[in-house]
């Protein structure tokens, strides 16, 4: 078993993230056993595929290491690189051009929603953005990849991808390339904002106070908490009286990711609460759940030698279990070299 996945690196870190596909993979490497790997990775190269700002996709990338470490995810038991670093994933991608067909790719609905109206205007990269992913995990023969509901169409294209190479240029005792499956987790909550129950928590909230981010210190958090927008009604003690109370739902389904159970559970518990006792118990447990990733997180920032040295590291070991599958690659294409 070998698992690969990529996440975008975004800058300004912060709940949403963690509790949604970075807690998601850290979970993933506790559980598995000898013989089995992970591979995780900065999708940096994929970032380019939309306007961008190399400066804040610098500091992204370097922020996002950072995060995914200092909340669990352990350089030592994990692959962990930046794609940037590993120009196989490039390579492969250009052979599986070859492979890929245009009508496969205009179906794909995320390049439809990305580009909307104005396809013509829209970088080549995003339209090949689907081909750069196949590559990711296909250069790695990934057996498994943890991905969103919404990222499972781009999986079943690589399998497409894969099995056309195979059968184009493959014989089919000796396969180039592992079919991958997707492992699509359990719904991870959806964390929304603490102004607006509304609205996903978001990085680009021009409001800080809408969200916790993975920096900010105890007291920032309990003030958060605090002012969290809420209605003047205690917890009610089932799920279905929250309906109509976003900002309630949001909060205690945050208690509810925190400690692993549910939104009926922890209401079984504190229903009849008010939010003045409720957002004490809430922040304390943030509190306590984000000091350790906090401090690592800050800590690794100011340590560019550490993080650089975590990514290089990684980024050499993925190269080395990448080159075999992109010689084979060229190989069965035809091509000549030296
Ligand atoms: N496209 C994925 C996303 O936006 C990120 C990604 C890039 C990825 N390459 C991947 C995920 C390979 C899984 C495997 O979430």
């Amino acid at each position: 078993m070998r698992i690969v996945s990529g996440i975008q690196p975004t800058g300004n870190l912060h709940l949403g993230n963690y509790l949604g596909a970075i807690r998601n993979w850290v979970r993933m490497q506790d559980e598995m056993e000898d013989g089995q790997q992970a591979l995780f990775f900065l999708a940096d190269l994929h970032a380019i595929s939309q306007p961008h700002t190399p400066a804040d996709l610098h500091k992204g990338t370097l922020e996002m290491a950072a995060a995914l470490v200092a909340c669990g995810i352990d350089p030592k038991r994990s692959i962990l690189f930046n794609q940037a670093q590993v120009p196989q994933h490039a390579e492969l991608q250009w052979l599986l051009n070859g492979t890929a067909r245009m009508g496969w790719l205009n179906r794909m609905t995320q390049w439809k929603d990305k580009a909307g109206k104005n396809r013509e205007g829209q970088s080549v990269a995003l339209f090949a953005y689907p081909v750069l992913q196949a590559a990711d995990v296909l250069l790695y023969q990934a057996t498994h990849v943890p991905v969103g509901e919404d990222q499972k169409q781009h999986l079943e294209l690589a399998r497409d991808i894969a099995q056309k190479f195979n059968n184009d240029f493959a014989s089919e005792d000796t396969p180039v390339f592992t079919l991958p499956e997707p492992i699509v987790p359990p719904e991870a909550a959806r964390i929304m904002s603490l102004r607006n129950g509304a609205a996903k928590m978001s990085k680009s909230d021009p409001s800080d106070m809408s969200r916790i981010n993975l920096a900010d210190d105890p007291d920032e958090v309990m003030k958060k908490i605090k002012k969290a927008k809420t209605d003047p009604e205690p917890l009610p003690s089932e799920a279905a009286g929250l309906k109509d109370r976003a900002e309630a739902l949001n909060l205690v389904t945050i208690y509810a990711a925190l400690t692993d159970r549910s939104v009926e559970d922890v209401l079984r518990e504190h229903g009849g609460t008010g939010f003045g006792a409720f957002k004490p118990a809430l922040g304390e447990l943030l509190v306590e759940t984000l000091r350790p990733i906090s401090q690592r997180f800050t800590e690794l920032l100011e340590d560019r030698e550490a993080l650089d040295a975590i990514l290089a590291q990684g980024a050499a070991k993925a190269r080395e279990i990448a080159v075999p599958t992109l010689d084979a690659a060229y190989r069965a294409l035809g091509l000549v070299r030296g």
